[in-house]
């Protein structure tokens, strides 16, 4: 099946088929990065623009190692320095990139459906890096990519995530990636993080931690998005560790090949034990190392690549 998509902008818009061509896409570059190969000339000639309004360590470093293995130019944009400060909006900010001859730009912002409204005013691609509480597509994209590296086939695979659901939009992303997928998902955590109306999205939800712990097969732990929250979900972060944070005890509920998950940054101490986030069974820096294929996938199949010439390679 051809790759028909400019954008990247959600996973709720993506079929199941669509969500396996850019998993195999990425299996495909995975492979070729396997072998130490420096680069591949597929995006040779275009200049990619990574476009963030909200601090990111591992998405705009992992999309900038992409394009360049990709072999495009990455210009990385920096917000503090940049005519926004001047109150330029993101619509002029964006027109003048591609007045510059960018040929795509990567987004991450605040507001939730920015990457949308680009996409609309833009004659080039646009791939959402994580915009509100909405969605992060390509976080979901590597974290289903983890899981089937370690688990194989999720159909029937019970995921549990747990933390502040509420304001996270790598939830909602994995949410709709892992249903599309099969598995079975209970979100988890205090039912001011987790209310009962995500159940619409196809979700177990529980405020019993022990139960839920005890058949998944991936724990997906997220922070508490303070820079979210208008006022606080919970009395202390202390009372939220002492009721949700993982630890020994509770991991020890956890079946023995059971795999913990994190999508970063990490408050140790908070949502997770230090002692943990090391652990052999937590898998955080193999989702951090994945996130750079499955981002040459996104940018490859965006920029007009199909996943045949990666797949069978001539
Ligand atoms: N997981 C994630 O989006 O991390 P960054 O905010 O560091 O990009």
């Amino acid at each position: 099946m051809p790759w028909h998509r400019k954008h990247l902008l959600t996973i709720e818009d993506l079929s199941r088929a669509e969500i396996e061509q850019l998993l195999a896409t990425a299996g495909a570059f995975r492979r070729i990065l396997d072998r130490k190969v420096k680069k591949v000339p597929a995006l040779r000639g275009k200049t990619i623009v990574n476009f963030f309004l909200e601090p990111s360590t591992r998405t705009r470093i992992s999309f900038e190692m992409a394009a360049k293995l990709l072999s495009a130019d990455v210009i990385s944009f920096d917000a503090a320095t940049s005519s926004t400060s001047k109150g330029e909006t993101l619509r002029d900010t964006a027109q003048n990139i591609q007045a510059l001859n960018a040929d795509m730009i990567v987004l991450r912002h605040s507001a939730s459906g920015s990457p949308l409204y680009l996409s609309r005013v833009l004659d080039i691609p646009v791939i959402n890096a994580g915009d509100g509480a909405h969605e992060h597509p390509t976080q979901a994209l590597l974290d289903v990519f983890t899981m089937r590296e370690k688990l194989g086939d999720l159909q029937g695979r019970k995921v549990v995530i747990l933390g502040d659901i509420l304001f996270s939009r790598v939830a909602r992303s994995n949410i709709h990636a892992l249903t599309k997928l099969g598995a079975d998902v209970t979100i988890v955590g205090p039912s001011t993080l987790v209310p009962h109306w995500f159940e619409a999205m196809g979700v177990k939800v529980s405020h019993n931690l022990r139960s839920a712990l005890a058949d998944a097969d991936v724990v997906m732990l997220l922070r508490i998005q303070h820079e979210r929250q208008a006022s606080s979900h919970f009395p202390s972060l202390g009372e939220y560790t002492s009721m949700f944070g993982l630890n020994k005890t509770r991991a020890g509920w956890l079946k023995p090949d059971a795999i913990i998950m994190h999508p970063g940054p990490i408050n140790r101490g908070v949502e997770i034990d230090s002692d943990l986030a090391d652990s052999p069974r937590s898998v955080i820096l193999q989702q951090v190392t994945n996130g750079i294929a499955v981002r040459m996938a996104a940018l490859y199949l965006c920029a007009g690549g199909q996943p045949e010439a990666v797949l069978t390679p001539a």
